[in-house]
């Protein structure tokens, strides 16, 4: 079987699963999941887990189980993240909290990882559970302090990287990590695929930032321009900021005080300095991390499928 094949066998697996064997006790919350589950997605978390374990384990099916957490446990951060954000879209369809309201929405993503850690505390032993714990304690941590760091214009790059660690690379790391531990790999490749996902995490994160100013919200699913109208310090607002003028400074803080409605200057300012090109250049440097993590594994069609993976994240940042 050649490799899209493969891959796009793995996709087939992980859809059904989810239609055909995802319920909770709750009907309610399982609708309200199944529908952002049937709205789209990328599965990323999930084919990166069961990419992992098939680095060393060939047979991805008995994986398949681990995989769909990683997603549910990244949907229920989803829920959550378009109430902190406000954002109205999400996977083309309306966020969660537009249709059932912020109360539900709370709820929905609070039940939902309970359900998912009962299971996987029931089904798979220690370090997976306590891997899946600790990661979500980084991603509320993450999230609270991008909360604290909003419209903070001297927000260095450093504690971006460290935010996006927390919010958004902590899961596909643990995604890799505990998908290499279920696959039975040994110790160090176990460690170099987590390095991969934490790598590969960053990157995707720097991209979907970048993606916030350059795409069409039709194309995304989800808005765009909600950073800047969020207050964010993003990676594309960091770099204009330190490589542009003293008025596109200004033009920032008055965005930001709410002094200045419009976006649309800010944008042009951040295209203007440079800070698209050089976003680009720090996705490349993570991209490349991410591939150099895993260089010493052995060579495998998973491993040759997950640098393909952190290679894309280039071409798509355009
Ligand atoms: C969105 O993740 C949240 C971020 C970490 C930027 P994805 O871009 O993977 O969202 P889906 O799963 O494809 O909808
Ligand atoms: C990622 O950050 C959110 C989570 C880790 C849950 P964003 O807020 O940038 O993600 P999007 O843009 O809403 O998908
Ligand atoms: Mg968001
Ligand atoms: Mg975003």
């Amino acid at each position: 079987m050649i490799q899209s094949e493969r891959a796009q066998l793995r996709r087939d697996e992980i859809e059904t699963f989810f239609r055909e064997r995802f319920t909770t006790d709750n009907p309610l919350i399982t609708e309200a999941v199944k529908r952002m589950l049937e709205a789209g997605g990328k599965r990323l978390r999930p084919r990166i887990t069961l990419l992992a374990a098939q680095t060393n384990d060939g047979a991805s099916e008995r994986h398949m189980q681990l995989a769909a957490y990683m997603e549910l446990i990244h949907v229920a951060t989803l829920i959550h993240d378009d109430v902190v954000d406000n954002a109205q879209t999400r996977r083309g369809v309306n966020a969660t909290a537009i249709d059932y309201g912020n109360r539900i929405s709370v709820l929905a993503g609070d039940y939902l990882f309970a359900w998912i850690f009962k299971n996987v505390t029931q089904f798979y032993s220690p370090p997976i559970p306590n891997i899946l714990s600790a990661t979500l304690a980084e991603i509320c941590d993450g999230e609270v302090l991008q909360l604290r760091s909003l419209g903070d214009l001297n927000v260095s790059l450093q504690s971006y990287i460290d935010i996006v660690e927390r919010k958004t690379a902590s899961l596909f790391a643990a995604s890799a990590q505990c998908g290499a531990i279920a696959g039975g790999a040994p110790p160090q490749a176990v460690e170099a695929l987590r390095s991969f996902g934490l790598a590969y995490g960053i990157a995707f994160q720097m991209r979907d930032d970048l993606l916030d100013v350059t795409a069409e919200a039709a194309a995304l699913g989800k808005p765009v321009g909600n950073d800047l109208a969020e207050r964010k310090m993003t990676i594309p607002l960091i770099l204009a900021l330190r490589g542009g003028s003293r008025e596109f400074y200004g033009m920032v803080e008055r965005l930001y005080a709410g002094r200045e409605p419009d976006a649309a200057a800010v944008i042009a300012g951040i295209r203007q300095s440079g800070a698209i090109e050089a976003t680009r250049a720090k996705i490349a440097e993570y991209s490349r991390r991410a591939e150099d993590a895993i260089d010493g594994l052995e060579n495998t069609s998973a491993k040759a499928e997950l640098q393909r993976l952190a290679g894309e994240l280039l071409e798509e940042a355009s």
